[in-house]
């Protein structure tokens, strides 16, 4: 009899999700005997009045893995326990609709579904594993947050925009004798702020392990200038800190979305270093969504494509509960309690980037 797979995408979207789905229905196909249903806009295809869901062939999926985004569509809002609905008087309530999920799972017949999201999307499958559905959960997010992986996919191709980034505004900072500050996502880690500072050739990277003062890290920007001239480039993590521990950010204002929206650190950060005198010219670059749009990096492809593949794998072996992980040189899989457990911050401590950063004179701010 043919079995069942729905395929899940949730959270923000991330270069390789298309990897990770064209991985699945391949080996699935190859396999035979499987099905593969793809659940459109996350769990809201199962949730909403009308169903949406879409078969998943090999055709579907022909040529994906070098596509942004998700065929199947995602969102970082609701979900089967907050699922939101409209009342008659316009506003929004949140309900629980894990067991009508259930119950159409059961009338479709899917025997197991393959989330692919974040750490909240992870925390979902938990509760979803905890009511007895068969679950099986893929790490995704450019932040690389997860620590129970090396790596999430996305990450690489995150890094190598933003690292674009730097390079760019290196040429524009010398000709103008400009400080360029630029603002990278990474939500509460600075994985995306380390590597494309190293890799662009920052004179400050400031991200949320460290927190920061202004006035190390003009002290950083004056040493660069010399009669006039001179120029720097502080990469900034969008969760950076100051000394008195505080995120910059405004509160979500989605319906069914929980997450702070962070953003404007670096204009803080611009204000701070005027206040303290500084008189050369500061632009702040927000590089924003374009870390997680377009091409996935040949990286990416290959670790999403590889975790797609395993996600099969250990639904075929009926290992649920679990989520597939990178550990050099294994792809393999860690319970999903354990996958939730803590999340991946730089240690600056022992982190050897940071080392490596610190050595080669990049400065923390700290
Ligand atoms: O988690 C991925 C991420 O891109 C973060 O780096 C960022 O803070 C957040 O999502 C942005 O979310 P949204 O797309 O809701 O603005």
């Amino acid at each position: 009899m043919t079995k069942k797979i729905l395929v899940v995408t949730g959270g923000g979207d991330c270069p390789g999700l298309n990897a990770v789905i064209r991985g699945i229905v391949k080996s699935a196909q190859l396999d035979g005997g499987w099905e593969v249903i793809g659940c459109i806009e996350s769990y809201n295809g199962l949730l909403k009045d009308d169903v949406e869901i879409v078969n998943l062939t090999e055709k579907d999926v022909a040529g994906i893995h070098v596509n942004g985004g998700t065929i199947i569509k995602t969102t970082n809002k609701g979900g089967p326990f907050h699922f939101p609905i409209q009342q008659p008087d316009g506003s929004w309530i949140e309900v629980d609709r894990s067991e009508l999920f259930k119950k159409r799972l059961d009338n479709l017949g899917i025997d197991a579904i393959i989330s692919i999201g974040g750490d909240g999307s992870q925390r979902i499958s938990l509760q979803l594993a905890n009511m007895g559905i068969n679950m099986v959960g893929v790490p995704k997010t450019i932040d690389n947050d997860l620590s129970a992986t090396d790596f999430t996919f996305g990450f690489q191709t995150a890094v190598q925009i933003a690292t674009e980034a730097v390079d760019k505004l290196v040429t524009t900072a010398s000709s103008h004798s400009r400080v360029f500050i630029l603002e990278v996502m990474g939500r509460d880690a600075g994985w995306i702020a380390l590597h494309s500072s190293i890799a662009g050739g920052a004179e400050v990277c400031i991200i949320p392990e460290i927190p920061y003062d202004p006035k190390k890290v003009l002290e950083k920007i004056n040493s660069r200038y010399k009669n006039g001239h001179g120029f720097c480039n502080i990469v900034i993590s969008e969760g950076a800190k100051g000394l008195d521990g505080k995120i910059t950010g405004t509160a979500p204002t989605a319906v069914g979305d929980q997450h702070i929206k962070l953003g404007g650190v670096g204009d803080k950060l611009k204000y701070e270093l005027e206040k303290l005198g500084f008189e050369h010219d500061i632009r702040v670059m927000v590089l924003g969504h374009l870390q997680r749009g377009g091409t996935p990096v040949a990286y990416d492809r290959i670790l999403a494509t590889a975790f797609g593949v395993k996600a099969f794998e250990l639904v075929k072996e009926q290992k649920y509960r679990t989520m597939v992980v990178y550990n050099h040189p294994n792809i393999s899989y860690v319970s999903l309690d354990d996958a939730i457990k803590s999340p991946n911050n730089v240690n600056p401590e022992t982190s050897s980037l940071v080392n490596t950063a610190r050595k080669i004179g990049i400065s923390f701010g700290d």
